[in-house]
Parts: structure tokens; sequence; C-alpha cells
């Protein structure tokens, strides 16, 4: 289940962040502003400092009319700087958020957008939790850092450059001690700063597995309790959550001792620089004012490089975010449309001519096991065919290839005279219904639920294609009819409502080519018989393909084809197969002499 955290490892390190400029880049004009809004803060800010020693030094002595005009022009200033600072603070502050909500919300679409194109292959290594995990926690993080943390960033190297610049102004031997002690304090900093994105990327990952687990389980809810493993179920969780603390607690740890070491040493640093200066203005070296500058630019200065530290912090936690959401964005399916794709010939009015050759297949999570080997078929336009056969025969398996979500290893499989890998995905599967084992329901109302084959489609169409698959009826009688909500995974149907609304569905999509997975299989004899009618009427003008488990529902077919271990063992109508006395005579014998 871990695979997931063992992929090659992207770009490390702050490159990583790099990958995120392409994010960045439609946002220039928002940048710029967002500069200009952070230079002149701290523009303003610098000037602060100065300000008090010149008011320091001018000294508030009583009697001067002149002295105090210069006083209140001073004062003045300050309070003009004060507006400017607070008017360019606010204008930064709104237009670095902006950036960050509206970056993370590129992301976010981009990273879903990619995901949903992935083929089934992905998903068998992929929990959807984690996809979602990615996508709220680790876009979070990236969200602080365009959102904060690059404004910081920037703010605070401009305040450590000003601020230096103005202690070199102010005393050049105490600034110059200052940046020797600073430059010690850098290396043990950097080296602490990744040990922190590394374990920031396990604490993501950690919280990815939880959410997995979480969404697997949520889904499954009724087999947990009627398996009565809540207490099991819930310590597993807790596990993981555990897990994700302890990754958390071990970041945190790390980030807490850098903390610790950029503090203690550069307020180390800067004390001790003081001390010096302190002597120098009794010695009379310095005025009072400019040791108050000195300090303020000194406590700026520090200031400025706690808060890189942070920055560095929380920007190697991004990396260490980015770094999945950018694997997962550049995950490739092995599954896309050809560059020039071949355009499908107009299909004859029967419906869809379908031809495999030699196809051999086995499934990428298992490349010693063949699902298919060695499997042809030739379908004619209007062809209604069944496949039966064991379980696990590769039934499925055929539906899976010719809607193309797995590739053959070997083989070719024909549409209508096309290789289906030169057609384009979307024209193929337009050009197919399926009713999968599995029905799939989303939660919404049923006349939605149907519309999902046809997005276009009137009410009366819907409704047309609910009565044909004998689902009218029923839908009639739920409490808001049509306007009833199904329940995720459409929780208040019944297993027959919900393959009849299936059902419903591909009809509704009129394909010239429609696939039935075991579409009856759920249904009482009764409404078997009715949908069974009904799918033979709509069978007529298209190729069906019907797999089933019950050789009643499939003797009027026109071509059963016996399904074994991959391979077609037998072919004929029910009757040339009864003759045979092959594997289609003793399943036969079983269900029918039962
Ligand atoms: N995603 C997958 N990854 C690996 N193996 C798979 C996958 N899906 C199916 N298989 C295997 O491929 C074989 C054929 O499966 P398939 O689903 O086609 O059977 P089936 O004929 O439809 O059976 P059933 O009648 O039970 O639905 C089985 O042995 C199954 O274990
Ligand atoms: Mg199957």
């Amino acid at each position: 289940m871990n695979t997931k955290t063992e992929r090659p490892k992207a770009k490390s390190g702050l490159k990583t962040l790099a990958a995120l400029l392409p994010f960045l880049s439609p946002y220039k004009k928002q940048f710029f502003f967002a500069t200009i809004a952070l230079v002149i803060a701290a523009a303003s800010t610098l000037t602060i400092p100065y300000g008090f020693r010149q008011l320091i030094d001018l000294g508030f002595t009583a009697g001067n009319p002149d002295h105090a005009s210069h006083v209140n022009y001073y004062f003045l200033g300050l309070f003009g700087v004060s507006c400017v600072l607070a008017i360019s603070t606010a204008a930064r502050f709104y237009t670095v958020s902006w950036l960050g909500e509206r970056v993370t919300a590129d992301i976010r679409s981009a990273v879903y957008a990619h995901v949903v194109q992935q083929s089934p292959q992905f998903f068998e290594t992929t929990q959807s939790g984690e996809v979602l995990s990615r996508l709220t926690t680790d876009t979070t993080l990236i969200q602080t850092v365009v959102g904060t943390s690059i404004s910081m960033a920037l703010r605070n190297i401009l305040l450590l450059i000003g601020g230096l610049l103005m202690m070199l102004i102010t005393s050049v031997k105490l600034t110059s001690i200052i940046i020797v002690m600073l430059l010690a304090v850098l290396v043990p900093i950097i080296i602490f700063a990744r040990r922190v994105r590394k374990l920031s990327r396990a604490s993501q990952d950690r919280i990815a597995d939880a959410s997995g687990l979480a969404g697997e389980i949520l889904n499954a809810v009724t087999i947990v309790q009627a398996y009565t493993h809540e207490k099991i179920e819930a310590q597993r969780f807790g596990r993981a959550v555990e897990q994700a603390f302890t990754t958390a607690i071990n970041r945190i740890r790390a980030r807490s001792i850098l903390t610790v070491m950029a503090i203690l040493m550069i307020f180390g640093a800067i004390v001790f620089v003081l001390w010096l200066g302190a002597h120098a203005v009794m010695d009379g070296g310095m005025s009072g004012g400019e040791l108050s500058q000195f300090i303020l630019y000194a406590a700026i200065v520090t200031g400025a490089v706690g808060a890189l530290s942070e920055v560095i912090g929380d920007a190697q936690r991004a990396a260490g975010a980015s770094e999945r959401l950018m694997e997962l964005l550049a995950e490739r399916s092995p599954i896309t449309s050809p560059l020039h794709p071949v355009a499908l010939p107009v299909l004859a009015k029967q419906g869809a001519a379908l031809q495999m050759r030699d196809v051999f297949f086995n499934y990428p999570s298992r490349p010693d096991t063949s699902a298919l080997s060695a499997l042809s078929l030739d379908i004619a336009p209007g062809e209604t065919i069944a496949i039966v056969g064991p379980s696990g025969a590769g039934k499925t398996t055929l539906f899976q290839l010719l809607l193309r979500f797995y590739d053959p290893q070997a083989g070719s499989i024909t549409l209508d005279g096309v290789n289906i890998k030169e057609l384009d995905l979307h024209t193929l599967r337009n050009t197919i219904g399926i009713v999968p084992q599995d029905t799939v329901i989303f939660s919404a109302n049923a006349m939605e639920n149907i519309r999902y084959g046809k997005p276009d489609a009137t009410d009366e169409e819907v409704m047309a294609a609910a009565t044909l698959a004998a689902a009218h009826e029923f839908i009639e009688r739920l409490p808001e009819g049509y306007q009833s909500f199904l329940g995720e995974r459409g929780v208040r149907l019944s297993g027959g409502q919900r393959q009849r609304i299936a059902i419903a569905r591909a009809l509704l999509k009129n394909p010239p080519l429609l696939l039935l997975d075991e579409a009856t299989s759920a249904l009482d004899a009764e409404s078997e018989r009715l949908v069974q009618h009904a799918l033979e009427a709509a069978m007529a003008g298209r190729t069906t393909l019907v797999i089933a488990h019950r050789l009643a529902t499939v003797q009027r077919v026109d071509r059963i084809l016996v399904l074994d271990q991959g391979r077609v063992v037998e072919s004929g109508t029910h009757h040339d197969l009864v003759a045979q006395n092959g594997l289609y005579a003793s399943l036969a014998a079983l269900q029918f002499n039962s």
C-alpha cells in the first residue's frame, strides 16, 4: 500500500519550488505591484530610526521657539512616514494574499484536471483519499509560501540590506563584527532547514496515508459495521494519525532547534556588539543618538534575520509539499490520444464492427499472469454477442481493453477497421456505452444521474431512456420522482434499481457499441424479463456485447463466445454449443438442470 511514497524523488530542496514558477508567471502584474508596495514599506520602516536619532540628538531643551518648530516638523514627518508605511503595508498584504489564494486555486484545479485524466493503472497504486489530501493540505502549504513567505522574504531581505547599510554608515567597526558573527550563524541554520524539508515531506505523506485510509473506510462503513470492525478501524486510523503526529513533531523539533539557534546566536552577537557600543559612547567615540540609531537598526536587522529563518523553514515545508504535487502533475498516463487521430469512418446503420487479433494482455500490476492470451474475435455490425465463462476468465478485462483503459501488450483491436490506438480517446469512448459490473451512481438526483449519459438530453429523453430500462416506474414512485436525491453512491436505491439507472444512462447515450457487463445480475426474474425485453429492443441498430452468468438471459443472442483463462474456447449459438458438449454445455447443464 505504500508504493506511493517510494516513487523516484523529484528535484530536491528549494529547487522544487521553482516548479511552481509556471503557476506564478501569469500574475507578473500583481507581483510587480506587490514589490513596489513592499519596497515603499521597507524604505519607510528604515527611515524611522533615522528620525529618532535626529530627535534624540536635537534634545528637548526648554525656551527655544525655533527649536520647538523644528521638533514639530520632525514629528509631523514621522507621522507622514507612518501613514505611508500603513498604506503600503496594507497594499502589500492584499496583493500578496490575493496571489497566494489565486495560485493555490490554480494548482488545485490543475492537479485535479490532471488526475482525472489518469488511466486506471494510476488508481491501482494511488488511493483517492491520498490525492484529496494532496489537493487540500499540501496546497495550503504552498499558499503560505506564495501568500506570505515570498513577501516576507523580500521585505526582510530589503530590511536586512538596508539596515546593514545604515548600520555601516553609523559605525563601520561595530557592523563588521556583527556581519562576521551573522555569517557564522547562517551555516547551521541552512543545514537544519534542509532537515525540516525532508521531515515536512514525510509529515505530509503520513497525513495523505491517513486520508487514504479514512476515505476507503468511510466508503465501506456498512461492511465495517457488519463485521463489527469499528474499533479496529478506529485504531488503525488512530495509528496512522499518530504516525502523522510523530513525524510532524520531529519536524517541529527540528524547527524549534532552528529557532533557538537563530535567536540565541543572533541576539548573542548583537548584545556583544552593543556592549562594545556602550563603551564607545562612554569613551566619547559615539553620540547617544548614534548609538540609539544603531540599536534600532540592529533590532531591525535581527528581526529580519529571525524572520528569514522562519521563512526558510516555511519554504522548505512547502518544497516538501509541492514535491508530491509536482510528481502528480508529472505523472503521464500511458493511455493517450494519438497526436494525429484518425477520423472514424461513418458508422454503418446497424452499429460498429469490432475485431480483435491475437490480443495478449496482462495487467501492469501482474506482469507474469496473462489476463487475455491470443484472443481473436470478429464481430459484424449489428450483431449481439454474449460472452460467458467462469469467473476470472477475462470478460471484464475484454471490455476494459475495448474502452482503452489499458493497451494490450500484443495484438490489435479495430473498430470499423481503424485500430483503436489511432482514434482520439474521446471519439472511441463516445462510440461506446457501458453498463459496468459495479454500477456507479453519483450523489445527485435520478434525472441528473441518467442524464450523465448525454448531458444535453431533455427531460423527455431522459424519461424515455428510463422507460426503456424499466426504471421509469420505480423512479416515479420515489418521494420526489426524478428529482429524488439518490444519496452518495446511490445508497438510497436497491441494487437492482441502481442497475436500471445505469442501463438507462447507457441507453440515453445511444451508442453504436453497447457493452453490458452483468447488467441485469441484480434484478429479480420479473424486472429482468422487463429489462431484457427493453434491451432487446435497444440492441436493434447497434452492436452489443453482453457478459452474463445466467445463461437463460443469452439464449436469443446471435452468437455466444465462451471465454476461459483469457481465451475464446468455444463459439456458436446456444444449440451449437450444447451440441459441442464442451465447457458451455457443462455450464448449461449445471444451470438448467437445477
Ligand atoms: N486491475 C487489475 N490488476 C490485476 N489483475 C486484475 C485486475 N483486474 C482483474 N484482474 C485479474 O484478471 C483476471 C480476469 O479478470 P476479469 O475481471 O476480466 O474477470 P471476469 O471474467 O470479468 O470475472 P467475473 O465473471 O468474476 O466478473 C482475473 O484473474 C483477475 O484477478
Ligand atoms: Mg467481470
